[in-house]
């Protein structure tokens, strides 16, 4: 049968893929557009009750989530590059790295902002219900992870557009034109939303309205810059 032969490997890693993809970016978009603005009008016993009971659920499967789509989407771009030979210049490759850098920017932000900010936040939440002092700082960790969780919303837009067009849309690259600009241009835009989800401010990512407007315009942007750059 074909779906358990050799050949249908790379369709299992896929299809795990996708329900790993979904796992970790439904539970950004559940933390991003219903469960902040909760928090934000929430009063302090059931921001305590939130952080305590429910953040270490949504942490667990956010975070592996995160961690096997990662695994899973580098596995797939190693056998197609690696045991297909793909070259790493051709347009699937350009456009599924777009995607693909992009997603492990995201990933990164998880498991090294996002969580172990978390982590702490939890256990202020368990100390202070106890009746133990609060750990100092917490509140600019929330407001850290807040950025990093905004940041990945934004790239999301473009990341999933790139993801799905490398097979899906008719794009393609000339092989006589230099990718360095595209990929300049790529480094400049990804690195300084990057560096701004490590140490900059919230800014106008506060609403979720721009932040989707930002992840739109990122991608048109870099879908403008690859066909003009590259095309
Ligand atoms: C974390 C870094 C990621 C990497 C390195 C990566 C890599 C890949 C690769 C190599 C493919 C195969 C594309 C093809 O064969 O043309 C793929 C497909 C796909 N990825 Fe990702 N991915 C990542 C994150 C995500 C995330 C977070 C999602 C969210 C849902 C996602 C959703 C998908 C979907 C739906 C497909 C199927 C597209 C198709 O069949 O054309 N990926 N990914």
């Amino acid at each position: 049968m074909t779906l358990f032969s050799g050949a249908a490997a790379e369709f299992w890693l896929r299809w795990f893929h996708t329900f790993f993809g979904i796992l970790w970016i439904g539970h950004l978009y559940y933390f991003n557009f219903s469960q902040m603005a909760f928090m934000g009008e929430a009063d302090a016993a059931t921001k305590s009750v939130v952080f305590q009971k429910l953040t270490p659920r949504t942490m667990f499967w956010f975070r592996y989530g995160a961690l096997v789509t990662f695994l899973t989407g580098w596995g797939m771009i190693g056998h197609k590059m690696g045991a297909l030979g793909i070259p790493v210049t051709s347009s699937w490759s350009t456009i599924i790295l777009t995607g693909g850098l992009l997603g492990t920017l995201m990933f990164l932000n998880v498991w090294l902002i996002i969580w172990p900010n978390n982590r702490v936040i939890i256990e202020n939440a368990e100390r202070t219900a106890r009746g133990e002092p609060a750990i100092p700082g917490v509140a600019d960790l929330a407001a850290r992870a807040a950025i990093a969780s905004r940041t990945n919303t934004l790239f999301s837009l473009p990341m999933l557009f790139f993801m799905t067009a490398a097979s899906h849309l008719p794009l393609t690259l000339s092989p006589e034109k230099s990718l360095i600009p595209y990929w300049c241009v790529f480094g400049i835009l990804a690195g300084a939303l990057e560096l701004n989800a490590v140490k900059g401010k919230m800014g106008p990512l506060q609403k979720l309205k721009h932040v989707i407007h930002f992840g739109v315009v990122l991608t048109l942007v870099l879908y403008m810059a690859m066909h003009l750059l590259a095309g």
